[in-house]
């Protein structure tokens, strides 16, 4: 038999790695003594380390003696009433007139694919996804992934929203279009819509007929109150009537980054449409991943099912929220002090984990080699990898490097 001379894989073509997971290889194989990582929007507490909620230990304690059966298709049952109350209000009307259909997902990343694809089956393929830009890495991907057209509108300026930008592309995009919004904590540029704009957005969604997703990676840690961080899902969907898709993550509102734990939920005209969006979101997770996974949602169902461990997870979450402020204000007092040149006031303005430093790639990179501090390219750095300890050393750094 001769040599076989092909490939079945000669057409694939290398693909380079995430920019951000590598960052974080590359900072975790870094030997020096005094290190830095601003890159991965994960929580860590004042000693740097990832925090374990104490309201997580405690709903885990309650389900230590849970079986290893699968779960319904959709998901944990208490985890979807729970999680969907959570999102939009004990007393909301959609719950109430039984028009939100939802499934279990693999936290915000696996519910965002679960919306696109069940928008696919929905609209066909001729409609676009709008993307704000900058937006976070994956959005375009995830969308292409199912079969959409993304296009991107300009979302920021360096002082906040750039709603002329933003109302703009609403008006222009075709009826039936779908927009990718992010409920609150805008990653990576950290600027939301007030209320106010929240509402003239609403009524363009409405009246041109545009499809929202709401993709709700960090309410709760936002401002620290959750019911706040939902305002513009509950705006839309209840105070507008519009039907609207929600992807809600528990990874970092819980800190269960590793156990892919989130909600797909869609808002229908009518009892009877949920129903039917409902069976076919049971049927996609079926050929996907059949059934979905059940630490997570045993976990997040036991804090939100309980009184006092609920309480206590409000309590965590205001202690995050509170020490990521508390960090904006640190680096920002450092940096005015120094009299570093630069735009800080937007430490303090911004909102959430992220803030874009304004850097150049070129400091950017400069401050990796030469102080192993690490932060995305675009200069977003991730704020909780802030401490007491690092802060001081951070913004002298940044202070050398601008100064260069
Ligand atoms: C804007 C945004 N959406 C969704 C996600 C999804 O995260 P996960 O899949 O870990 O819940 C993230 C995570 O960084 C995010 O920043």
């Amino acid at each position: 038999m001769g040599a076989i001379s092909f490939s079945f894989f000669d057409t694939v073509t290398y693909t380079p790695p995430d920019a951000i997971f590598e960052l974080t290889k590359t900072y975790n194989a870094d030997l020096a003594a005094r290190k830095v990582n601003l890159g991965q929007g994960t929580y860590k507490d004042e000693n740097g380390n990832p925090w374990i909620l104490p309201a997580v230990r405690a709903a885990k304690e309650k389900i230590k003696e849970s079986n290893h059966e699968y779960l319904p298709i959709l998901g944990l049952p208490s985890f979807r009433v729970l999680a969907t109350e959570l999102v939009f209000g004990k007393d909301s009307a959609v719950i109430q007139e039984k028009r939100v259909a939802s499934c279990q997902a693999l936290s915000g990343t696996g519910a965002l694919h679960v919306a696109g694809t069940m928008l696919m089956r929905a609209f066909g393929r001729d409609r676009t996804v709008y993307i704000t830009n900058p937006s976070w890495s994956n959005h375009r991907q995830v969308f292409e992934s199912v079969g959409f057209g993304v296009k991107e509108f300009n979302y920021s300026l360096s002082g906040g929203v750039d709603m002329q930008s933003f109302l703009q592309s609403l008006n222009e995009a075709a009826p039936k279009s779908i927009f990718v919004f992010h409920a609150s904590a805008h990653n990576p540029s950290g600027w939301d819509p007030s209320p106010e704009q929240w509402k003239q957005i609403g009524s363009i969604v409405k009246e041109r007929q545009l499809f929202p997703i709401f993709d709700a990676a960090y309410l709760g840690l936002t401002s620290g109150d959750y019911d706040r961080d939902a305002f513009a899902i509950r705006y839309f969907a209840e105070e507008i009537g519009l039907e609207i898709a929600v992807c809600l993550s528990f990874a970092k509102s819980m800190g269960l980054y590793g156990e892919r734990i989130g909600l797909c939920a869609f808002v229908s005209r009518t009892r009877t449409l949920a129903t039917a969006v409902e069976s076919t979101l049971a049927q996609l997770i079926r050929f996907e991943i059949s059934n979905p996974p059940a630490f997570g949602a045993r976990i997040v169902a036991a804090v939100l099912e309980d009184v006092d461990i609920d309480a206590e997870w409000r309590r965590n979450l205001a202690t995050m929220s509170s020490r990521i402020a508390e960090m904006r204000l640190q680096l920002y007092q450092e940096l005015t002090e120094l009299g570093t040149p630069g735009d800080w006031k937007r430490l303090m303005e911004q909102k959430g984990m992220f803030c874009i430093l304004g850097l150049t790639p070129d400091q950017v990179q400069h401050l990796q080699n030469e102080y192993h501090i690490y932060m995305a390219e675009s200069s977003r750095i991730s704020i909780p990898g802030l401490n007491r300890s690092n802060v001081r050393y951070v913004a002298e750094c940044i202070h050398q490097t601008v100064k260069r």
